[in-house]
């Protein structure tokens, strides 16, 4: 039974069971029981009337949901720390405030990065494979060999705070870090790793790319056929960032070719459809999508978008506003 003291919420994915009895404290919510991926038309169907919207990365949150829904809708609260699935622009001019998760999946993703590149640099797939399959007939002084990280330079392509992560656990591993952000970072953060201005000539250096730049519809295909020339021959390619950042065509041809010596994957351009080349390539090693996928990164990245609400109810900014919402959406509260 909703109370009507409570603001009325949307949940478009289900949230771990912690997270969503908070919810259930602060809101009238309405769930998507089956948790499954919902079409901008159905969200527009089935959340109409929220104060709140909870959504997450697979949820298109485009101009024509925010205008259905903008009659009430106060916010949209992303479990995700990515915004490009939300029209940002037309949420401002609407006076929706939007919501995601910094900084508390930083280390979760980081580890992904670190399994990807372990993987595909040491042959986990084949490795696992061949053990599975009951066709390993034993050691072998030169079976399945790899390429080690020590010495090897990582570029990381988007050294934000996850990035950063990523560059201390590459460090541990002995690599040299460079990257590629618009502008240094202060050299507390930088942390000895070495700036470049231009992409281009990062690329160059770069043993291992690791992708970790927040995904926009502008960087679509900037790893495209030409940048992956400039790598050096048998380097090795991570992308925990957006799929649409990578030319797949590009990618599957320097894989198939031998160019690279591997890829490893956590995200997919048109997720959950993945280009069926990637699963019959042995040097790509693959993953749905499990960045944050922790039990603990994922109740405190839903923890953070409550905490954030819970203050945008009474009056307050908190640090994962992505803008400022419009004044009079600042009126009701919740607990
Ligand atoms: C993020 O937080 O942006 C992850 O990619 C999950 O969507």
């Amino acid at each position: 039974m909703t109370s009507p003291t409570k603001p009325r919420a949307y949940l478009c994915r289900r949230f771990t069971d912690s997270v969503e009895a908070a919810m259930r404290t602060r809101y009238a919510l309405h769930v998507n029981e089956q948790d499954s991926i919902l079409s901008p038309q159905e969200i527009v169907h089935t959340a109409q009337g929220a104060q709140v919207l909870f959504a997450s990365a697979t949820e298109q949150i485009n101009k024509e949901v925010l205008r259905r829904l903008s009659p009430t809708l106060r916010y949209v609260a992303t479990l995700s720390v990515g915004y490009d699935h939300i029209d940002l622009a037309e949420a401002q001019a609407l006076g929706i405030g939007v919501l995601h998760t910094p900084d508390v999946l930083s280390d979760a993703c980081a580890e992904i990065a670190m399994m990807l590149m372990l993987n595909a640099c040491r042959r986990g797939y084949e490795a696992d494979r061949l053990v599975r399959s009951g066709d390993w007939t034993g050691w072998s002084p030169t079976q399945l060999l790899g390429t080690g990280l020590k010495g090897k330079r990582a570029v990381i392509f988007g050294m934000g705070r996850i990035g950063r992560e990523i560059a201390t656990r590459a460090q541990a591993f002995g690599m040299e870090i460079h990257y590629h952000n618009r502008r240094p970072l202060p050299p507390a953060q930088a942390a000895n790793a070495i700036y470049h201005a231009n992409l281009d000539d990062a690329l160059r250096l770069a043993d291992v790319l690791v992708i970790a730049v927040p995904g926009s519809p502008q960087l679509k295909g900037v790893i495209n056929a030409e940048r992956i020339a400039l790598m050096p021959p048998q380097a090795v390619l991570v992308n925990i960032s957006r799929g649409e950042l990578v030319d797949d065509e590009a990618l599957i041809g320097a894989l198939s070719a031998g160019r690279l010596f591997a890829a490893g994957l956590d995200v997919f351009a048109n997720e959950p459809h993945v280009d069926p080349r990637y699963r019959k390539l042995d040097n790509v090693f693959l993953s749905p999508h499990i960045g944050s996928a922790t039990k603990e990164t994922r109740d405190a990245m839903g923890w953070l978008l409550i905490n954030g609400l819970d203050a945008l109810f009474q009056g307050g900014t908190p640090n994962n506003l992505l803008h400022p919402p419009h004044p009079a959406h600042t009126r009701e509260t919740a607990q």
